[in-house]
């Protein structure tokens, strides 16, 4: 996809990232354009969950954790002033291991439309079905929406964490290594939701699988040691990167 024209939903401006003394991000700055997968890819510990998380202020209460720079949400600043809740109702995540609430599937997928008031006057089975459909469950769960998720696949209750998080109405979606714990059927089809969900949704993508973020993804950024390497179009990215360290790790050779 063409990723000039494409308007910036989030802008991030010289982001430094400190737990204690131990700096782990090193002033990035890069723009997420809206409606496009943009992936991190890097080796591990290099900095990848660190800075998602900030994009979600996960990190707000984390001890010793110190940040510089500014992170703009549609071009307003999310300092630590403004309202990490409301903010993460506009940005949703999604972990590498799904973990379910206790309760049903339907109350899972209802719980988030229902704490985020997401069209009241829509009747919540309405939200349920849904969203169970963006997310191709909804034939595998339908007759069994009063039970718990335990008795699904790893890869279901991935999907039906999807479900949950879709159901808040985000505009942005982030994922953290969502395939993880999966196998490869249930990898593929989370790869094919992202590239679904990119109609609706701006999504975010950190991953160490290097094919899956050149299958996935618009726009990819390198992190190594905490440094932004390079970032782009992901196929430039992939086929003619223009640092060595990038050439190096997206060839398998680094990392
Ligand atoms: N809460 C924390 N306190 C102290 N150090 C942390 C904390 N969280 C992460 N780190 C450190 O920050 C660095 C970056 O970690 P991060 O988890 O962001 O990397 P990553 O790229 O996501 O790695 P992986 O591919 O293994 O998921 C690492 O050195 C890690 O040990
Ligand atoms: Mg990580």
């Amino acid at each position: 996809m063409q990723t000039e024209n494409v308007p910036s939903i989030l802008s991030v401006r010289n982001l430094s990232i400190w737990y204690g003394d131990k700096q782990v991000l090193r002033d990035l700055s890069f723009e997420v354009k809206q409606g496009q997968v943009t992936a991190f890819i890097g080796p591990t510990n290099s900095g990848k969950s660190t800075l998602v998380r900030c994009i979600n202020r996960l990190n707000d209460f984390t001890p010793n954790f110190r940040s510089t720079g500014d992170i703009l949400f549609r071009g307003v600043a999310m300092g630590t002033a403004s309202d990490a809740t409301a903010l993460r109702k506009q940005i949703g995540m999604v972990f590498r291991k799904p973990i379910p609430f206790r309760g049903s599937i339907y109350e899972n997928v209802a719980y988030g439309a229902q704490i985020s008031g997401v069209n009241a006057s829509t009747h919540l089975d309405t939200i349920v079905e849904k969203n169970l459909r963006k997310t191709g469950l909804w034939s595998e769960v339908e007759n069994i929406l009063g039970e718990t998720p335990e008795q699904l696949s790893i890869g279901q209750q991935q999907l039906l964490c999807i479900a949950r998080a879709l159901a808040v109405e985000p505009e942005i979606l982030i994922f953290d290594e969502p395939c993880g714990e999966l196998d490869p059927i249930e990898t593929v089809k989370i790869e094919t939701l992202v590239r679904e969900l990119t109609k609706d949704y701006t999504l975010i993508f950190a991953t160490n699988k290097r094919r899956q973020a050149a299958r996935v993804s618009d726009v990819a950024g390198f992190l190594y040691c905490g440094e932004l390497i390079e970032f782009g179009a992901t196929e430039k990215i992939f086929t003619n990167p223009q640092d060595n360290r990038t050439e190096q790790y997206v060839t398998g050779r680094l990392g």
